[in-house]
């Protein structure tokens, strides 16, 4: 039997999933839920929902509460995408995504030696993109929204005045980060000062932002005293971006990347994010496997998974970018025939080299930034959103006249082809910088449907790890029988092509299936780091029901009525 027969009988034999009925270990709740990084955002969007709010007014609060109640990622500073799914099945997603100033160009991150210059992308002013948030969600609003503004601005500037209280993760991230914080802003800074658990931060510039906001609406953020103030911040610090660059700014709607996976329907961030066009890529070259009867984290599952991962993340790094500014090869990446052929050199008894697929030398630094998070209506609307400031508190320049941080979203931009990002990503000439453009994300909110329902909403930060998170978290469920919760606590593992090597949560895996992938020839790191994402998900249980997966490994929390 030759290999495309046998593939083709692989997938018919495996076109059944794990289908068992699977007792809920997350929160379980009856009409509505809100998943997120924050209690206190979750509290928000779901009491805007118990107010008469519709999925899209309970956005709007969980994107500006976490702004208040989790500034290392949540944000009015940086952007993010929305994959959203209304009641009566019309699906959609909305960029919010920073773009470069107009003074941005492809060589401004590079000495005149032509080498990166260290630090300049990520920790300076000239790496913040112009922020996208406020005219994401003011965009959402004017379209889908059904409270008023001021109604959903409310608890969350009344949580920025009234004060957050400080987590044992939130004090540590603090404390590990203080020493930049007083080199960036000084000792006077809101986040210079030392913090410690249960101690509570009270965000007043950020709270009379916000109420500026709410009288002014979108303009404020983009024309009116705040992008003033903004502005003259940046220039201060040595940035370039100017008030037409806030001006000019817009929120775009896309069409997601939709595709079939089984009996699922998956729809995803597309371009200028990766995650859609990833998730699809590395979901139709594993589908003709049987992973359920493979195992969880098996061996054999491992392999599959990460040979896919390799192939779809060289392809990210080589064609992807800014779809206003780059023509790219969407359709050829995602055909059925290209994919096939993509696996035809995987053999079970040895690992593919990297450098076999596409060149290239790498360093790896990992980070655990940007958030997300779930939303589900009594109606049945349903929300995926991915918000950043890319690294953990972005540029970690604060504004404390204005009460927050800036992205350094800049860095998401290939400055120099085949040079490492902070993630370790090589970029090529798709994704150089150039005025106006966005800058390449693997931000991957993501809405499953199951026979024409829905049936999970799903996303996570964690930089180049996102996409491989999101595709994990579906598979434990649907293939291999996980509750939402366990789904999103399993261990996880992550391979993007370069570097060449799969990278393990710590302690988390069989040494048995360690030992035989080294004996395979894979190189494994199973180092201590924070970078397998922090995955908030819902699940829509077969009675209608909803359960919340909120990772363990944070202060995610799901919040439901
Ligand atoms: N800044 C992380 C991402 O957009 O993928």
């Amino acid at each position: 039997m030759n290999k495309f027969i046998l593939l083709i009988a692989l997938a018919f034999l495996s076109c059944k999933s794990n289908e068992k009925t699977v007792t809920p270990t997350g929160l379980v709740s009856n009409k509505a839920m809100v998943v997120s990084a924050r209690e206190e955002a979750s509290e928000i969007g779901v009491a805007i929902m118990k107010k008469g709010g519709n999925a899209f007014d309970a956005m709007v609060a969980t994107e500006l509460a976490l702004a208040v109640a989790h500034p290392q990622a949540g944000n009015i500073g940086g952007g993010g995408f929305m994959v959203f799914r209304k009641a009566n099945g019309e699906t959609g997603s909305i960029d919010y995504r920073e773009k470069a100033p107009m003074a941005a160009s492809k060589d401004m991150f590079l000495d005149k030696n032509g080498n990166v210059i260290e630090g300049k992308s990520t920790q300076t002013a000239l790496a913040s993109g112009i922020p996208g948030t406020i005219a994401g969600i003011f965009e959402v609003h004017k379209k889908y929204g059904s409270l008023p503004m001021s109604e959903i601005l409310k608890p969350v500037i009344a949580l920025a005045e009234r004060g957050v209280i400080i987590t044992k993760h939130q004090a540590e991230s603090l404390n590990n980060n203080r020493e930049t914080f007083i080199k960036r802003n000084g000792r006077n800074s809101l986040f210079s000062k030392v913090y410690k658990e249960n101690d509570t931060i009270k965000y007043t510039a950020l709270a009379a932002t916000l109420q500026r906001i709410a009288k002014n609406g979108r303009d404020e953020f983009y024309s009116g005293e705040t992008a003033q103030k903004l502005v003259a911040f940046l220039a201060k610090k040595g940035g370039n971006a100017t008030l037409e660059d806030f001006q000019k700014y817009q929120a775009k709607w896309r069409t997601p990347i939709t595709f079939q996976y089984k009996k699922l329907k998956i729809t995803s961030m597309s371009p200028p994010s990766s995650g859609g066009i990833c998730l699809n890529q590395i979901m139709k070259m594993i589908e003709p496997y049987n992973l359920s009867q493979m195992g969880h984290n098996s061996l054999k599952t491992i392999q599959v998974i990460t040979e896919a991962e390799r192939r779809a993340y060289a392809d990210r790094n080589f064609y992807l970018g800014d779809p206003d500014f780059v023509k790219l090869p969407i359709k050829e990446l995602l055909s059925p025939s290209y994919l096939e052929k993509r696996m035809k050199d995987f053999s079970f008894d040895a690992a593919s080299k990297s450098s076999d697929i596409a060149a290239g030398e790498i360093k790896g630094y990992e980070s655990n930034q940007t958030t997300h998070y779930s939303i589900v209506d009594a109606a049945g609307n349903a929300i995926s959103a991915t918000t950043t400031l890319n690294d953990n508190y972005g540029s970690k320049l604060y504004c404390d006249e204005l009460g927050f941080f800036l992205n350094n979203q800049m860095d998401d931009f290939s400055a120099k082809p085949g040079v490492p990002n902070l993630y370790g990503l090589t970029g090529s000439e798709a994704n150089s910088i150039a005025p106006e453009k966005r800058m390449l994300s693997s931000m991957t909110p993501t809405i499953v449907e199951k026979d024409g329902k829905l049936y999970m909403v799903v996303g996570t930060p964690g930089g180049s790890t996102i996409i491989t998170s999101v595709l994990q978290t579906i598979l434990n469920v649907y293939e291999f029988g996980l509750s939402m919760q366990e789904a999103v606590n399993a261990p996880r593992f992550h391979h993007q092509w370069l570097p060449d090597e799969i990278t393990f949560e710590p302690n988390s895996f069989s040494k048995e299936v360690l030992e035989n992938l080294k004996k395979k020839s894979y190189i494994i790191n199973e180092k201590d780091k924070e970078i397998i994402g922090q995955v908030d998900a819902v699940l829509v249980l077969p009675n209608g029901k909803l359960e919340g997966g909120a990772d363990r490994r944070g202060d995610n929390k799901a919040v439901g009525f």
